[in-house]
C-alpha cells in the first residue's frame, strides 16, 4: 500500500458500540472530509477496472459519496440504485434479507442494454447488498464488470457471496 492510502486508511474512525452495542462500527468520514485522502481511495477504487466500464451504480446512501467521485474521474455516468420507495419510476427491484427481515433495492432503467457497469458501495459486510445489485444490474439489461468498495470487512464472509470484489483497505 502507497503512502497515500496509508494515510488515508489512518483516517477511518473506529467507534464501538454503534449503532448498536457489540458492533464496531468504521466511520470513513473522516477520510472523506480530506482531499488528498480522498483522491487516493478514489484512483485506488479505478485503477484496477480502469477503462472497461461505461457507468458507475452506486448503493444507497454511504456508496453515493464515492460513486459519484469515482464517476467523475473515470469520466463515466453515474446511476443510484436506491432503497425501496425513493424513485419515481423504478424499472426493477430486488429484495434481499437482512439479519432481521428483508430490505429492497430500486433503479431506474437508465443502463442500456449491454451497458459495462461497475458498482461501488463503501463498505461489504455480509454481502447481500451487493449480490442483490449485481441482480438489479442484470434485470435492467447491464453487464456487471467489476465490484469496488471501499472497506471489506472480512470476518462477515461476504466475498464468498459476492465473488471478485475489489475493496481498497481490508478490516
Ligand atoms: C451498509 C453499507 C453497505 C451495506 C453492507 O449500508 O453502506 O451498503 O451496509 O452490508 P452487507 O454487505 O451486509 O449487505 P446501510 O444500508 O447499512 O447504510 P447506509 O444507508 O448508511 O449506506
Amino acid at each position: 500500500m502507497n503512502e497515500a492510502l496509508a494515510r488515508a486508511e489512518s483516517l477511518i474512525r473506529t467507534i464501538p458500540d454503534y449503532p448498536e452495542p457489540g458492533i464496531l462500527f468504521r466511520d470513513i468520514t473522516p477520510l472523506l472530509a480530506d482531499g488528498a485522502a480522498l483522491t487516493a481511495v478514489i484512483d485506488a477504487m479505478i485503477e484496477p477496472f480502469a477503462g472497461t466500464f461505461d457507468v458507475v451504480a452506486g448503493v444507497e446512501a454511504r456508496g453515493f459519496l464515492l460513486a459519484g467521485a469515482v464517476a467523475m474521474r473515470a469520466d463515466v455516468g453515474l446511476v443510484p440504485i436506491r432503497k425501496a420507495g425513493k424513485l419515481p419510476r423504478p424499472a426493477a427491484s430486488v429484495d434481499y434479507a437482512l439479519e432481521y427481515g428483508t430490505a429492497t433495492i430500486e433503479a431506474h432503467d437508465d443502463i442500456a442494454d449491454g451497458t459495462r457497469v461497475l458498482l461501488v458501495d463503501d463498505v461489504l459486510a455480509t454481502g447481500g447488498t451487493l449480490v442483490a445489485a449485481h441482480e438489479l444490474v442484470g434485470a435492467l439489461g447491464g453487464v456487471v464488470v467489476g465490484t469496488a468498495v471501499l472497506m471489506e470487512l472480512e470476518a462477515l464472509g461476504g466475498r464468498a457471496a459476492v465473488g471478485d470484489v475489489c475493496s481498497v483497505f481490508t478490516a
